[in-house]
Parts: structure tokens; C-alpha cells; sequence
């Protein structure tokens, strides 16, 4: 689901990219992903995620993709040539990758899933172009952070079929996705870096 105009003051401006650098640190304390590898950033939004995601971990490839055409169109006016030439930006949807099944080192949300109508299935999608051993990091929200009386009037979410840690959890293991390391608040909301299990090729 695309953002609506009060989320989308809300995630494009610095102090959204001054969070964003502190949640890239975090991650970069659990995943190393090799030069030679080939990451993903779903719902880049306006690209700030996969600028730091390039300077932190420097992947040979780097695509992000976000379904909101203007989102991409913002993206182009806000990396510089250099990052341009790096980041391999474009319009997609989670739900059809257009990649081959295990194909991918690491993939990175910032915000994502919970926007999904059918979380579940986007998930399984992010697994299936995961390679065994690649990575998935999560930065997600709960309904308690984005349901309230006031996010409700601001903000355009789906509403049914929502995650709490219990749901997110049960799902990432049935797509054979293993946690690594998170740091959560129970009510709010999850930073979370999982696994591809190893015995795991196509669809989760
Ligand atoms: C809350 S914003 C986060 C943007 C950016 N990642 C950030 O953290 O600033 C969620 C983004 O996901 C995108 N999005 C929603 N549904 C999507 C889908 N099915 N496929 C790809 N992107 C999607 C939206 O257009 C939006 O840019």
C-alpha cells in the first residue's frame, strides 16, 4: 500500500535518515555482507535507506525497488551521480520479485511489511529469492504504533490480518527464516536481522 501524504512528510525528511544511519549500524553488527555480494532494498521509499546501505556495506550489486512510482522519481533527484551509477533503482512490488529463486545475498525493509495487505505472501517472496545463509533485516511496526486513534486518522494502513511479535515470528519460521539477533519493544515494533535455513531452496 502506498503512503499518503502526512507518512510520507513523516519518512522523507532528516531526521528519518539520521534514524535510519543508527538502525544501518545496528545491523552492522550482525551481517558482513561480502563485496561480491547481491542485496535488495524493498520500499526504498526516496532512496535514503539505499545510500546507507552502500556506503556501510559497499555490495557490488545494490538494487532497491519501491511500487509508489513518485517514491522512485523522488529517489532519482536524491542521489547524486555516484550513487546513481551503484544503486540500480525502480519500480516493483514485493509480492513478484523479478528475480530467480535464491539469487539474493541480502535483503533489506525499512518500514515495509506492515504497509503489505497479504504480509505473509511478501514474505514468502522475500524468502524465495533469498540464497540458504542470506539475509533478511526487518525494521517493522506493530498495529499498537500505527492503529491508534490519532496514526489512524493520519495514516493509510491495511487493517486486517496484522502481526504482533507472535505472528511475525511464527510466519519468518514457516518461511524458513531463522532469527539472528533483534532488538524489539513488544507493543511497538521490531529491528530484526533473520536466516535463510540452509536446507531451504524455493518457496518458504
Ligand atoms: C513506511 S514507507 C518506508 C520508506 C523507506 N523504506 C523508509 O524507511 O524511509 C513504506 C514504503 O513501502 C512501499 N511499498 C508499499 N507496498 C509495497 C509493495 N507491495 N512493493 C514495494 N514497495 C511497497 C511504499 O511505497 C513506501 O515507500
Amino acid at each position: 500500500m502506498k503512503l499518503n501524504w502526512a507518512e510520507r512528510l513523516i519518512v522523507n525528511n532528516p531526521v528519518r535518515v539520521m534514524i535510519q544511519r543508527r538502525i544501518v549500524k545496528w545491523v552492522g553488527r550482525t551481517v558482513a555482507p561480502d563485496p561480491a555480494a547481491r542485496v535488495l532494498e524493498v520500499g526504498c521509499g526516496r532512496g535514503a535507506g539505499a545510500c546507507l546501505l552502500l556506503e556501510k556495506f559497499q555490495p557490488a550489486i545494490l538494487h532497491a525497488l519501491d511500487l509508489d512510482h513518485r517514491m522512485i522519481r523522488q529517489a532519482m533527484t536524491y542521489l547524486n551521480p555516484e550513487q546513481k551509477r551503484r544503486i540500480s533503482l525502480y519500480v516493483g512490488d514485493v509480492f513478484r520479485l523479478p528475480y530467480r529463486d535464491a539469487v539474493l545475498d541480502g535483503v533489506f525493509g525499512f518500514g515495509v511489511l506492515h504497509h503489505l495487505p497479504d504480509w505473509r505472501e511478501g514474505l514468502r517472496e522475500i524468502a524465495r529469492v533469498l540464497k540458504p545463509g542470506g539475509f533478511y533485516f526487518l525494521e517493522e511496526f506493530y498495529p499498537q504504533f500505527y492503529q491508534n486513534f490519532l496514526a489512524k486518522r493520519l495514516f493509510l494502513h491495511p487493517e486486517h490480518d496484522r502481526f504482533y511479535s507472535h505472528e511475525l515470528r511464527q510466519a519468518l519460521k514457516d518461511c524458513g527464516l531463522s532469527l539472528q539477533q533483534r532488538l524489539e519493544q513488544k507493543q511497538l515494533g521490531i529491528l530484526a536481522v533473520v536466516v535463510k535455513d540452509r536446507g531451504k531452496g524455493g518457496k518458504g
